[in-house]
């Protein structure tokens, strides 16, 4: 009986001590200020409900207002500290892998798979991510891919009908460019049968992610199971063939040729998470690149002529080259301000793995951090009238920011830096390249940009396209 008490008095005082150093080290150490909001919830239902708005900002204003640019706040379950600095920022994209690593809640794990780029830590992700790196470099979209970027926009842009819905189509645009660049696919039927079914998986990324609620989430990963399959087939021919001696020139042949002896699992794993890392990016930007320009129609206009004096040098089906590419300044302008403005990243999650001092706040270990990439793009302070598209700021090789220092990092930074931000750059140039020297377009609809789950709009953005009479070829 004594022991029991001496242990029942053991845990006591262990408790209070835990309890008594819990306090004094909170104390002692100044968190980055703000509120935790409500229990469980915290402050999620405020950031949902501002994100399905046309304009989110106040959310983050009213907190930077209050606290400064680094605050704490608890959404999606845990205690989060909000960067909204450009310098806190880029420490964070730059320790990536020391200080910090990234997290996913398992549900997205579930659906990316286990092997995935985006999951990859350590001396594989650096290997992995140089990989693709190498993949989607400017020599190669040279050399290679803008050919193949050229004819599948055309052909895409060849087949409209007089009323679209341009995300769809930028979807498939971007389907079909992917395939051609991972796997020398050319669109067909089992493409469009692969893309119905990623399109599930895609879904739930974005859902409850609770299999026994939720049949988008369920539905999800039966869909992951099949596109697994069905790229497990293709991985399996392709071994053969390539130890045959056969080689093609994609992203899966330099995964075979890359002498890491992958197995098929992990290349499948590798291929998912670049058709999820590029499509649905590349595809809202193409969208939002349009709806910017048609409500700005000054912006409108000079890129017509910028495209039009292109197309006047060349035949009407001669595709584009890379001098032409290296010739879009103004192009590259829109480009620049609309991955300003449409924030389709919007920032990244990160884990804190050791307890950090930051601008006279310490973040304790474990904790999970928010660099804000919209609230540094949107800020009057980095960018003279922010909050309105202008692409003009990028004129002359600006840096389009008021401050100095890296402020515009739509594609992140440090050891995770998108490997596909040439790519995306070119695939956006080349789409916006024949939609105007083919196409005149009115919206069909009014419809409203939101940015929870994803940065999208409403109706999918559809429009009335008119063909153009072809530009006169010198
Ligand atoms: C407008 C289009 C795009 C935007 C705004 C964008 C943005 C980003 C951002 C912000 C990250 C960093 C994520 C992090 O630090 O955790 C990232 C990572 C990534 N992006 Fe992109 N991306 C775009 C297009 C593409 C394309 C076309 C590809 C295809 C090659 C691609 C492949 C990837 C991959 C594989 C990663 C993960 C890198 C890693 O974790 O090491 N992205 N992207």
């Amino acid at each position: 009986m004594a022991i029991l008490g001496y242990f029942f008095l053991f845990v006591f005082l262990s408790v209070i001590l835990f309890m008594v150093h819990r306090s004094s080290r909170c104390r002692r150490l100044r968190f980055p200020p703000g509120t935790l909001g409500l229990p469980f919830l915290g402050e999620t239902l405020q950031l949902i409900s501002a994100y399905k708005t046309e304009n989110p900002e106040p959310f983050i204003d009213e907190r930077v207002n209050r606290y400064g640019a680094l605050f704490t706040t608890h959404v999606f379950g845990e205690p989060t500290v909000f960067s909204a600095d450009p310098e806190t920022n880029r420490f964070i994209l730059q320790n990536e892998g020391k200080l910090f690593e990234c997290s996913y809640p398992g549900s997205i794990s579930n659906l990316l798979g286990k092997h995935s780029l985006l999951l990859m830590k350590g001396s594989l992700h650096k290997r992995m991510h140089s990989l693709t790196m190498s993949f989607a470099n400017s020599s190669i979209i040279k050399d290679h891919l803008l050919l193949d970027i050229d004819r599948l926009v055309r052909l895409n842009l060849d087949s409209w009908p007089d009323r679209v819905f341009l995300m769809e189509e930028a979807k498939k645009i971007t389907f079909e460019l992917t395939m051609k660049q991972l796997m020398s696919f050319d669109p067909g039927e089992w493409t469009e049968s692969l893309r119905k079914e990623y399109v599930l998986v895609i879904e739930g990324f974005f859902t409850v992610p609770l299999p026994l609620f939720s049949t988008t989430y369920r539905r999800a990963i039966q869909a992951r199971t099949k596109v697994a399959e069905a790229l497990t087939l293709i991985v399996r021919q392709r071994r053969k063939e390539s130890e045959a001696g056969e080689r093609k020139n994609d992203m899966l042949a330099a995964l075979l040729a890359a002498g890491d002896g992958f197995s098929d699992e992990e290349i499948v794993d590798f291929l998912v998470a670049l058709l999820v890392a590029g499509y649905e990016t590349t595809s809202t930007i193409m969208t939002l690149a349009v709806k910017f320009l048609t409500e700005t129609p000054l912006a409108l206009a000079q890129l017509k002529e910028e495209h039009e004096e292109i197309r006047a040098r060349k035949n009407n089906e001669e595709a584009l080259e890379w001098s032409d590419y290296k010739s879009m300044p103004f192009t590259q302008c829109v480009v620049n301000e609309t991955l300003r403005v449409a924030n389709i990243i919007s920032g990244i999650f990160r884990r804190v793995t050791t307890d950090i001092n930051i601008k006279g706040y310490t973040i304790p270990k474990g904790w999970r951090v928010f660099a804000s990439f919209r609230a540094v793009h949107l800020d009057h302070n980095h960018f003279k009238d922010a909050r309105t598209f202008n692409p003009w700021r990028w004129q002359n090789n600006s840096s389009g920011a008021t401050s100095p220092g890296n402020v515009f990092t739509p594609f992140g930074g440090g050891p995770r830096l998108c490997p596909g931000y040439e790519l995306a750059r070119v695939e956006l140039s080349v789409f916006l390249h024949h939609l105007v020297t083919r196409f005149s377009w009115v919206p069909a609809e009014e419809d409203k940009l939101v940015f929870f789950p994803t940065t999208r709009t409403q109706k999918r953005y559809p429009i009335n396209v008119k063909r153009r009479d072809r530009v006169q070829t010198m």
